[in-house]
């Protein structure tokens, strides 16, 4: 087979510093008119990518699923979903990437497959007891009659995490373990195939010419043996824990020999393959033992991602974050946003003092009040702040414009099996999927053609003003922001890579340099703030009038 021609720069460190773009297919662009993305979409997109300067794009799932997840559910993970369009089409995609400098990442789920798949279809038919169950975890349940699931875990989309199954002879049987959704049955990690199986699809696609993977809930893969109750053991797992004490399905140790394994194979090509954990451990040492030497590149900063807009919490994170890093010698990444958690913009829009832990996504914001144009402006000071700080940075689409979470969506319209899982007590991650606008007028923004099928989740009327060719030129839009910071960011030599020294510019300020002759301020607090004498201004995230930073703005400086 012929790679494709090359024209992405020889740098086999590119992941300490790159800047990935972060696109959702469902919802970037839609070519051929069905209301859902697809890959020629991308194609005619990748201009829009480039002008923004990103070193790479990771691509949530397109391989064939009955979408029960929105592609989290893989039925072959060795070919190409078709709404999303073909093979021939996603080798195209990936040559023109790479013909235009921005790498291709893919996103491989390991932790489940769809129950579509020809294993799971294979391991219902073969019965209890059989070798083809045995890729799974298939159990049989408690109580009388083995009515009740094997054990007291919980699925993260509500309910048991355990489905049971009715076996060949019509008679009620085994459960299978199913941390998502029931379409989504977990895999036995300690089967030979399921190792040999996902080591061929690495090189299925690095034989295409892909430049990495971001492995789906990296720290589940795998489970205590005896599958112990948890008996309300809270995960994250609290700081003080004690060694020794482990979850019995997130993070257990064993995870890391499959990622050892899977280096060797990414370690086996020329032009470097890596990996991005999605990892949600909470403590830092025990994020940062998946990116030891031997096993990860990188895993995203979700403790970034949920520390709150203030100036203390952010600044612990940081430090703490890039501290764990350096010890394992690897790059920290900068990550605001994705597909499964509420837009930075609405989080910011919240009262941040209110804010309790806990995952992300909209529900727990829609009880605070929301001023968007104030999340909007602390989106600005954010994505500069994230973008100089030390290693590498993602961007979630739509996070360039500035798009919001759509929070009122019809219930008829939602899609997140999160939010039927949860009988609607929690109404899912669809309001940071919607499509995106790229015109201000036409039936979808110009996510589609005109006179196209509906997209798949209902577009907002303030996406118009919002739209790419509307921000294009806008000296004043966040897209020239993120352009204008992508451009310093990639000739600068103290940008990417390294470290920073914090600088004492007050609580409420999050001040640092980074050399050579780099800083970055930002206000956190209410009043504004002098910047330092002889410093030039780069770049800020509002204008700034007689040096002075007015809360919820950042500004890059040479000094
Ligand atoms: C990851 C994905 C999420 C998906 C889940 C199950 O968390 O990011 O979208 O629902 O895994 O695959």
């Amino acid at each position: 087979m012929s790679l494709p021609t090359s024209t992405v720069k020889t740098d086999p460190q590119w992941w300490r510093h790159a800047v990935v773009y972060q696109i959702y297919p469902r919802s970037f662009a839609d070519s051929n008119g069905d209301g859902v993305g697809d890959i020629t979409g991308i194609r005619n997109r990748l201009p829009h990518l480039a002008a923004l300067g990103v070193d790479a794009i990771w691509i949530n799932p397109w391989y064939p699923s009955p979408m029960k997840d929105a592609g989290y559910d893989v039925s072959d993970y060795r070919d190409i979903e078709p709404v999303f369009g073909t093979m021939a089409d996603a080798e195209a995609l990936i040559a023109e990437a790479h013909a235009v400098g921005i790498r291709v990442v893919l996103d491989i789920v390991p932790n489940h497959t769809s129950d579509q798949h020809r294993w799971f279809k294979d391991a219902l038919a073969a019965g209890p007891g059989s070798p083809e169950r045995d890729r799974f975890i298939f159990r049989e349940g408690r109580g009388a009659d083995g009515a009740e699931p094997p054990n007291d875990w919980l699925s993260e989309f509500g309910g048991p995490a355990w489905t049971r199954v009715t076996e060949a002879d019509g008679t009620p049987g085994q459960w299978y373990l199913r941390l998502f959704a029931p379409e989504q049955p977990d895999v036995n990690w300690n089967h030979p195939d399921i190792h040999d199986e996902f080591t061929q699809t690495l090189r299925f696609w690095f034989d295409r010419g892909v430049d990495g993977f971001r492995i789906d809930v990296a720290h589940g893969l795998v489970k205590d043996g005896g599958l112990a109750d948890i008996d309300g053991l809270p995960f994250p797992l609290p700081d003080d824990t004690p060694d020794g004490v482990e979850h019995p399905h997130w993070d257990q140790p064993g995870v890391h020999d499959i990622f050892r394994s899977w280096r060797t194979v990414a370690d086996e090509y020329d032009g470097p393959r890596v990996f991005c954990g999605e990892i949600w451990v909470g403590r830092d040492h025990r994020l940062t033992a998946y990116l030891r030497p031997d096993e990860l590149h990188t895993a995203f900063n979700f403790n970034f991602l949920m520390a709150p807009w203030l100036a203390t919490p952010l600044r612990e994170t940081i430090s703490s974050t890039l501290a764990a890093h350096v010890a394992v010698g690897a790059p920290a990444t900068w990550v605001l946003g994705n597909h499964d958690v509420c837009r930075p913009v609405s989080r910011y829009a919240r009262p941040q003092e209110l804010l309790k832990p806990g995952f992300p996504n909209l529900q727990p914001y829609l009880a605070l009040p929301a001023d968007i144009l104030l999340g909007r402006r602390r989106a600005r000071a954010a994505a500069l702040l994230s973008l100089a700080l030390p290693g590498g940075a993602y961007i979630y689409q739509g996070e360039e414009l500035g798009l919001a979470e759509v929070e009122d969506m019809p219930e008829a319209a939602r899609q997140d099996p999160i939010f039927a899982g949860t009988g609607g007590a929690n109404v899912g991650r669809d309001g940071c999927r919607v499509p995106l606008p790229w015109t201000p007028t036409g039936d979808s923004y110009g996510f589609g053609p005109d006179g196209g099928a509906a997209t798949w989740l209902p577009q907002p009327a303030e996406f118009a003003a919002l739209a790419a060719s509307v921000q294009d030129g806008d000296p004043a839009s966040v897209l020239e922001l993120y352009r204008a910071a992508l451009k310093i960011r990639a000739g600068h030599p103290a940008l990417g890579d390294g470290g920073l020294q914090w600088v004492d510019a007050g609580d409420d300020v999050l001040a640092f340099r980074r050399d050579p002759g780099f800083a970055c301020w930002v206000n956190l607090g209410s009043q504004r703030v002098a910047l330092p004498e002889g410093a030039t201004v780069l770049l800020s995230s509002q204008d700034l009038t007689d040096h002075v930073l007015p809360p919820d703005t950042a500004a890059w400086l040479a000094v």
